[in-house]
């Protein structure tokens, strides 16, 4: 059968991966219930759409941190791609430049970051950091991601511990053998820093530590996982670039609010001083215009990229970008939105909200 959107991939990534592969991907944390708010948030939403416009041409360019991409949609972080795809995150790469998005490059990639470069020279990526309680390893970690040409750090603030993810522990799921990351330390550094496998996620990661970071690397920084106005004003004062409003795909703390909910009230607190995006639930191109009428700057997606790793590979990443990204032309179109500075509140209808 053709797969002809985005949870066609999903139905045929289930039937091809493992049980505990797929119940690693899908999972959400405890009850799944802001997993599940991700999706059915969007769908509460209706469009105002304006008509007699003159629609023959519609541009869906936009630019992210000052970088011209073909459409507002890039893909989330998400760490051991090989579960998905023998050289996950190498196919992923390929498939985000072929596509002119910008690609999130996860800590936890299960492929060598220097060989996720070499695979797309050209795409744009960001880096995503999970902050590691040893900061020379955080130091070493954030200047090889500048040096291989990132061209932005993000942050993942939600994640001082792992969410409590039941089917995880239910299949015994042991993410370090799947890990297979390369060794980043230099000869010199292997007694006096710990590897990433055996370092962990900091806890103890606050406000004061930005500074630290931003004396350390020349990237533009980003904290991906804010929620409230009060975190995005402490982000506008402590100067970051960016903010993706993101709940982990509701894989952290469960019944927070869902991301579409959350965003605008992040909007309205950071008032035009950084970027704001958006990632959790996005499925259709009628997401992506709801979010960025919202306020998101462009949106990031998590699962739908590894339903398309799962079934094609590089190919079904491809084909996931493309078809969202016809979607989301089709939905400008059909909205009398002819560019991306055309996309404002008025199309959204609040009296439903
Ligand atoms: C299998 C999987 C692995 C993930 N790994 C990471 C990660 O390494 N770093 C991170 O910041 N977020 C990670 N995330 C969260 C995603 O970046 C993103 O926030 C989320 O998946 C977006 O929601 P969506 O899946 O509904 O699109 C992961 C998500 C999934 C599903």
């Amino acid at each position: 059968m053709a797969l002809v959107c985005l949870t066609d991939f999903q139905a045929q990534a289930r039937e091809r991966l493992s049980k505990s592969s797929w119940d690693f991907i899908e999972g959400g944390a405890d009850d799944c219930i802001t997993r599940d708010d991700n999706i059915a948030a969007f769908k509460k939403i209706r469009l105002r759409p304006r008509y007699l416009r003159d629609v023959s041409e519609v541009d869906t360019r936009t630019t992210i941190q000052g970088e011209e991409i073909s459409a507002p949609i890039g893909i989330s972080p998400s760490g051991f791609q090989c579960l998905a795809w023998p050289d996950g995150e190498m196919s992923t790469a390929r498939a985000a430049q072929a596509a002119k998005v910008c690609y999130i490059t996860s800590t936890y990639s299960s492929c060598d970051f220097e060989d996720i470069v070499a695979a797309a020279p050209r795409g744009l990526r960001w880096f995503q950091l999970y902050v590691q309680p040893d900061q020379q390893l955080n130091k070493q970690l954030v200047q090889r991601a500048e040096c291989l040409g990132f061209k932005a750090l993000v942050i993942t603030v939600d994640t001082p511990i792992p969410g409590n993810r039941r089917h995880d522990v239910r299949n015994q799921l042991d993410l370090q053998k799947n890990l297979m990351l390369k060794d980043l330390r230099l000869p010199k550094e292997r007694n006096s820093i710990p590897s990433l496998q055996t370092s962990g996620i900091s806890k103890s990661l606050c406000w004061d530590d930005i500074s630290w970071f931003q004396s350390i690397t020349r990237l533009p920084i980003i904290l991906k996982g804010i929620l409230t106005k009060e975190d995005a004003e402490l982000a506008v004062k402590h100067n970051v670039h960016g903010i993706i409003v993101s709940n982990h795909g509701g894989r952290q703390l469960d019944e927070v609010p869902s991301t579409i909910d959350a965003l605008m009230e992040v909007v309205a607190a950071v008032n035009g001083k950084m970027e704001v995006y958006l990632d959790g639930g996005i499925r259709t191109g009628n997401d992506v215009l709801k979010a960025l009428a919202l306020g998101a700057k462009c949106i990031f997606l998590g699962r739908p990229i590894l339903w398309g790793l799962a079934c094609k590979g590089e190919d079904g990443v491809r084909e996931i970008l493309n078809i969202l990204k016809n979607e989301f032309h089709a939905s400008m179109t059909l909205a009398g939105c002819r560019s991306i500075a055309e996309i404002s509140q008025d199309l959204i209808q609040f009296s439903r909200l």
